[in-house]
């Protein structure tokens, strides 16, 4: 079950230019003289689908389609293609202002609001105080809001978006306006909701934001699906493209030389997400440096946003370009039936057979086709193992295999060691 499908979504707008008011543009237009009309598609075959309780992140340049993507969503737009399901009642907090009219009072318009929300009046009478208390607007409540700043105009909309109990809340820019203190309650107000199950579309410009509450993000670019899946990806990605990759290379792209080069890349849908993955040494404490023949255990910890079915969770060992070892739940029968919220899993290695050197840790969670990645951190995870009293040293790997004599004419005593 979603609570928002977008399937094949395309929006266009039709930009009425006027007719020409001098000369020069009559001359321009000449051959349009009646003013002329251009087609601008703000959305193009945008596909997603939000699970209840999920919080999704819409980021992208001024002019991406952001806006257009929550007015389709509330149903104040209707899509040119495509078909959009919300189930659940919708609050939204779209633009300063909207939804309010100007010549009434803050309490007519709490209650005009909440009707246009399908919230019954009585309804509104009980939760009237806490709306006007968050919001701080006990001294304006009966002043039209027209005279009310644009902070207070922003206050009041989030007050009652988030009393009425929506399934659903469209959020935009919501923690630029108002002050500290109002910033911190909405945060607040926002974990309690999701907390609670609801689900939240938040667009904003402020990544730090959207890295806090989100469990997936989608990137608008030009009005397309650039990218959507983990928070950190999809977000690192986006910075790229700000500092001037293009679109399509930010995406996927190496860290650049000097910042966090010991990172790899992340991709994947998102469903299940590694929140954090560990290497402890036999004491289980998380650390870098390990030793030939110790132990190393593996800690991944995961958030599903729903239930999921079968995932198969995988590490893999680089030395270099080259993977060495690539275990995973399905090849080494540790079926998972289900996973769903939080949990933690552990690949436990008692012996480590890995020789003196550097070595990169990638770690996964695929469906059960091990075709659909929802979160892969490849080579994200550096570590080094040092040489152990007496153990090999040539190689990548220990064989810890047996030397033995047998046969006739085999040397009394065994040839003396020629490896190298
Ligand atoms: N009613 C409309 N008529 C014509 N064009 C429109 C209309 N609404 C939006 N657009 C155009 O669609 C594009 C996407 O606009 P939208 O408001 O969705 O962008 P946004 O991603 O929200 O940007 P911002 O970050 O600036 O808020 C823009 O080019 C805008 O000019
Ligand atoms: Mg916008």
């Amino acid at each position: 079950m979603s609570a928002i499908v977008f399937d094949g979504i395309s929006k266009r707008f039709v930009i009425h230019h006027e007719r020409p008011r001098s000369l020069q543009a009559l001359l321009r237009h000449l051959f349009r003289p009646r003013g002329w009309r251009e087609q601008f598609w703000a959305l193009r075959d945008v596909s997603f689908a939000v699970a209840p309780g999920e919080a999704l992140g819409i980021i992208g340049a001024n002019g991406s389609g952001k806006s257009t993507l929550l007015k389709l969503a509330t149903r104040l737009l209707a899509p040119t293609a495509g078909r959009v399901v919300v189930d659940g009642r919708v609050a939204a907090l779209l633009e300063l202002g909207a939804g309010f009219h100007p010549e009434l009072t803050g309490r007519d318009n709490i209650y005009l609001n909440a009707s246009i929300l399908g919230i019954p009046r009585r309804r509104v009478d009980a939760c009237f105080g806490d709306i006007v208390a968050f919001a701080g607007l006990e001294r304006f409540v009966d002043t039209p809001v027209k005279r009310y700043s644009s902070g207070m105009q922003a206050r009041l909309g989030f007050a009652v978006a988030v009393h009425v109990d929506p399934d659903i809340l469209l959020l935009v820019e919501v923690l630029a306006v108002g002050d500290l203190q109002f910033q911190e309650r909405c945060r607040e107000r926002i974990h309690a909701l999701l907390a609670a199950g609801r689900t939240v579309l938040l667009v904003s410009h402020d990544l730090a934001a959207v890295g806090e509450f989100c469990t997936r993000v989608l990137w608008l670019h030009e009005g397309r699906v650039r990218a959507l899946g983990a928070p950190e990806a999809v977000i690192s990605a986006y910075r790229r493209f700000q500092r001037g990759a293009p679109a399509d290379e930010a995406l996927g792209a190496e860290e650049p030389p000097g910042e966090a080069p010991e990172h790899g890349r992340r991709w994947g849908s998102g469903e299940i997400q590694l929140v954090a993955v560990e290497l402890l040494d036999g004491q289980g404490r998380p650390t870098q440096r390990f030793t030939t023949g110790a132990p190393l255990t593996v800690r991944l910890r995961y958030r599903a946003t729903r239930r999921v079915r079968k995932p198969v969770f995988g590490i893999a060992i680089y030395a270099g370009g080259l993977q060495l070892a690539g275990p995973n739940t399905r090849v080494d029968g540790y079926a998972l039936d289900e996973v769903s919220g939080e949990g933690t899993l552990l690949y436990a290695i008692d012996a480590l057979p890995l020789l003196p050197g550097a070595y990169t840790l990638s770690a996964a969670v695929y469906d059960a086709t091990e075709l659909h990645p929802y979160d892969h951190h490849h080579q994200c995870y550096p570590f080094r193992v040092a040489a152990a009293d007496g153990a090999e040293r040539y190689g990548l790997v220990a064989l810890q295999g047996r030397w033995e004599s047998a046969g006739r004419g085999v040397p009394a005593v065994p040839p003396r060691a020629s490896a190298g």
